[in-house]
């Protein structure tokens, strides 16, 4: 078991770095780093302290103390450390040579090579597999970088920050200096050399700084990378107008590689992405793939700001700078998008994701109070709640507030690495209020639940709302004898009348349309927003003559869970006329929740229709659609879209069966798409795209064909053979991968020869694009049925699938581990066997990839006792398998405690 670093254990480094130069000799096998780095004692350190410096996997070549050998035993060098015994008491200089070999580099950390480019990941540790360093993010220093290499192996030579001199070194090598003025953590290092392809544009910042934004791929892909240069040059102007932020550069480079264990990484001037977040075309990329390739984009544009120039002291604060990001780059959606639609994206990837990690075993606080293995904390809980937490600040404060919150923590913290505690200063500053009780959102696990009760006085025309907040115990080391406090929790609100009728005007509603609203008014409800604060409280409204229906948690206000029992009538009435686009979708899915969970509790078989219930869904569902669908078809695509077989699981929360669950949805998808089908029919006929329309990826044109394929999905649910028939038919004449894929989507659930022509057809047509066998490999890999095991097993033996590739692990196995849960929690165990089998064998190679595959068990104990059982001995094999990496030891420690 790795050790464990504790938020509580820290102190400053003894030493600082203020400046480095690195000379890199670029090699397949033998690349050479010589760093000189700048050093002094850190007058906040510990006077006379060895200097240890970190290191991976390094081969030590020489190192010079001042421009002289160091003398016998003044140093002690191991691949993991370099040990200083008795440091200069005043600024020295070190010089460390070391070498690598970036094509054994399977861990993609540090220098490696992807297809032959050579590029460097560095957080969150990867430095020091670079060289020996004080690889911590409270350590900044100014870089200066001399890259050289063979011009025929990598005739692009790219560093951090500007360039300032390139030209020739011998015969057939060249080389070239970067210089970043902003001093930085080594985490935000690197470095670029390969054959690639550009495409630039340039874009002048607020401050008229000229800037150059370029996109580099693979040769021959320039024409997929126009989407992300125009997304680039879009986060920068946005970036200016809605946080006053301009980039502080005059180069601004993004490079596509094909092996890479994340999304992408903020280096400075140099952002390294994975490939599938950059590369798009009509023919190769969905909607999806678009939507996610801007928020990207923007995401690491936005670090430059809240990452860079305000980094993190240590990485307890991690959430400091990407649940911040993430909700700047949920902004920037939003603005760009529909707003609406975005907010109810976002919702669903917190509940498919964030809601299970905070409820499963490796629950964690968004700051986390100890780690292991810091690569294992880049989480949905780090990542979203964080970003909610961000966004909940904002709603308490207000968006004026926030935003003088925001610039202050801008100017104060710029150039410095900081903490969650920097960063509510700022805000309490700037409010006047007290932000202690609100920062325990960042020390506490879970998901607090939200138990609502309503009571209406006729006599007195009032109507109570009562309120009571819970936060479950979590039982991971994390948290364990952690105090359990009330949270401060913003509940965005109003009334809204029954049936929808006319109300008058008034502080407790702002009614949709023509009505809606009801009167009444509560003092404690300020801009639509109350803020519960005690484990109880109550909150009256005056001057309400009839019961209305509260609108609760408007917009998702707050990362909870929500116990409001409601009749299907008032969900009813929330669906037709909340003035809350998101309440009127969560309507919608509480309907349907209802349904499902109760077929789902009861075991009950598969079947033509859902009862009742599903009746009255369908009902409402159709005046909807007739009303609104073409209105706004992104919006109705989601309401036509059912809660998640995961989501389910969570409602159910003990002995679930993942069968049950499918049958459920399965019976309720049937349903919709009989009661539904003709207008689902007509729907896809009036949303049809005319012949030889240009291709716009724009969110108006991506939610017509969002709708039209969400019809599709659930026209087949309900008759195979039509719905195969439609399917194929749009196969052939589709213009774009989004409606090729969807349609391929619902042959694949359909068992039978149609089925198998058309992957052979799809393999057949992308044999060259391993973006796009990707999601062949995904599609396959969640069919719900039995066959699908062994299919995987299968495919992981095709001619593009590679265990070395985590874009390829993540399509095939990760997503038969954690989006089939009726595959993976095969009664018999073998789909758990599978994974873990797979887990084991990725470990090797690499780690990361291994451990994130791995949190495919987060949800084992609460299964149904005999795969549970299963899932058990499965992760028990894994975590007592020899030799485990540090972050599959991690997870599967944590995943049994
Ligand atoms: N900072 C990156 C981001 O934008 C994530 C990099 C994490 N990489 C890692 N190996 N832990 O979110
Ligand atoms: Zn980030």
């Amino acid at each position: 078991m790795p050790s464990i670093v504790r938020l509580a254990d820290y102190r400053p480094s003894d030493y600082l770095i203020d400046r480095v130069a690195l000379d890199v000799r670029l090699h397949p096998t033998e690349t050479r780093i010589t760093a000189t780095l700048a050093l002094r004692p850190n007058p906040a350190g510990e006077p006379g302290a060895p200097l240890i410096l970190d290191g991976d996997e390094l081969t030590l070549l020489a190192i010079a103390l001042d421009g002289q050998p160091t003398g016998p035993g003044a140093i002690e060098v191991t691949p993991r450390s370099l040990t200083l015994h008795q440091p200069p008491q005043r600024p020295f200089v070190l010089e460390i040579a070391t070498q690598v070999n970036p094509s054994a580099n399977t861990k993609l950390m540090g220098l490696y090579r992807s297809n032959g480019v050579y590029c460097t990941q560095c957080e969150a540790d990867g430095f020091r597999r670079i060289t020996y360093f004080l690889d911590r993010p409270d350590v900044m220093a100014v870089y200066t970088t001399r890259i050289e290499a063979e011009r025929s192996e990598a005739p692009v030579l790219l560093g951090n920050g500007n360039p300032v001199e390139h030209g020739v070194a011998g015969l057939t090598r060249h080389y070239a200096v970067w210089h970043d003025p902003h001093p930085k953590p080594a985490y935000l290092f690197a470095l670029v050399g390969g054959h690639l392809g550009r495409v630039a544009s340039r874009f002048t910042t607020m401050e008229g700084r000229d800037v150059e934004i370029a996109v580099y791929v693979e040769p021959g892909k320039e024409d997929r990378a126009g989407f992300a240069l125009d997304a680039v040059a879009r986060s920068m102007a946005w970036d200016e107008r809605s946080f006053g932020r301009a980039y502080d550069l005059d180069v601004f480079n993004v490079v596509a590689v094909s092996d890479f264990n994340m999304g992408a990484m903020e280096n400075k001037g140099l952002n390294i992405f994975n490939d599938k977040y950059v590369l798009a075309s009509p023919d190769t990329a969905t909607d999806a793939d678009y939507a996610n390739i801007e928020a990207i984009i923007a995401h690491e544009y936005f670090h430059n700001w809240s990452g860079n120039r305000v980094t993190c002291r240590d990485w307890f604060q991690l959430c400091l700078k990407e649940g911040l990001t993430v909700f700047r780059d949920q902004e920037f959606s939003s603005d760009e998008r529909s707003r609406p639609v975005h907010r109810i994206a976002e919702v669903r990837t917190l509940r498919a994701r964030q809601f299970p990690e905070d409820a499963g075993p490796l629950a964690h606080p968004v700051r986390p109070q100890a780690y292991r293995e810091i690569n294992n904390f880049y989480t949905a809980t780090v990542y979203e709640k964080g970003a909610e937490i961000v966004r909940m600040l904002r709603t308490l404060l207000g968006p004026e507030t926030f935003r003088r919150g925001m610039d202050r923590y801008f100017a104060t913290c710029d150039g410095t690495a900081a903490t969650v505690e920097d960063f509510l200063a700022a805000f309490a500053a700037e409010s006047g209020r007290d932000l202690t009780a609100f920062a325990r959102w960042y020390a506490q696990a879970g998901t607090p639940t939200v138990s609502v009760t309503g009571t209406h006085d006729p006599a007195a025309q009032t109507y109570t709302l009562a309120f009571r907040q819970g936060l479950p115990r979590v039982a991971t080391e994390a948290t364990a004898g952690a105090a359990r406090e009330p949270l401060v929790i913003p509940v965005a609100l109003g009334l809204v009348a029954q049936g929808g009728g006319q109300g008058g005007g008034g502080q407790g509603g702002d009614g949709r349309g023509s009505g809606g609203h009801v009167a009444g008014a509560s003092e404690r409800v300020r801009d639509g927003v109350f803020v519960l604060e005690a484990a109880e409280d109550s909150l009256v409204f005056t001057g309400v003559a009839a019961a209305p229906v509260p609108s609760l948690f408007r917009g998702f206000s707050a990362p909870v869970k929500v116990e409001h029992a409601l009749t299907r009538d008032e969900r009813l009435t929330l669906l037709a006329h909340d003035a809350d686009a998101f309440n009127r979708w969560q309507a919608a899915q509480s309907l349907a929740m209802e349904v499902l969970a109760g077929r789902a509790r009861a075991g009950a078989p598969l079947a033509d229709e859902a009862g009742p219930d599903g009746t009255a869904l369908t009902a409402a569902l159709a005046t909807f659609l007739d009303a609104e669908a073409l209105a706004d078809p992104a919006f109705a695509a989601l309401v036509l879209t059912l809660p998640g077989e995961q989501e389910v699981a969570q409602t159910i929360a003990a002995e679930v069966d993942p069968d049950a669950i499918w049958r459920a949805r399965q019976t309720l998808r049937r349903q919709l798409g009989r009661d539904l089908g003709p207008r689902l029919l007509a729907l896809r006929d009036a949303l049809a795209e005319p012949p030889g329309a240009p291709f716009s990826p724009d969110a108006a044109s991506a939610g017509r064909r969002a709708l039209r394929n969400a019809a599709l999905d659930l026209v087949a649910a309900a008759d195979p053979e039509q719905g195969t028939a439609l399917a194929l038919t749009q196969l052939d004449a589709a213009t774009t991968m989004t409606d090729r894929l969807a349609a391929l989507a619902s042959v694949s659930l359909v068992p039978g020869a149609a089925r198998e022509a058309a992957l052979a057809r799809f393999a057949e047509t992308y044999r060259h694009e391993p973006l796009v066998l990707d999601k062949w490999f995904a599609l396959q890999a969640m069919i719900p049925e039995a066959g699908t095991l062994d299919r995987v097993r299968g495919l992981m033996r095709h001619p593009a699938f590679s265990l070395g590739n985590p874009n390829r692990v993540r399509s095939l196995v990760a997503s038969f581990s954690l989006n089939n849960p009726t595959q993976f929690h095969r009664p018999d165990g073998a789909g758990y066997d599978l994974t873990a089998e797979v887990v084991l064998a990725l470990d090797g190679k690499n780690p990361q990839v291994a451990a994130r595959l791995l949190t495919a068990f987060n949800t084992w104990r609460m299964v149904e006792g005999g795969r549970r059982r299963k899932a058990e001995e499965a992760l028990s094999r894994v975590a007592t398998a020899p030799g485990l990496s540090p972050d599959v030891s991690d997870i599967a420690g944590r995943s049994l405690a």
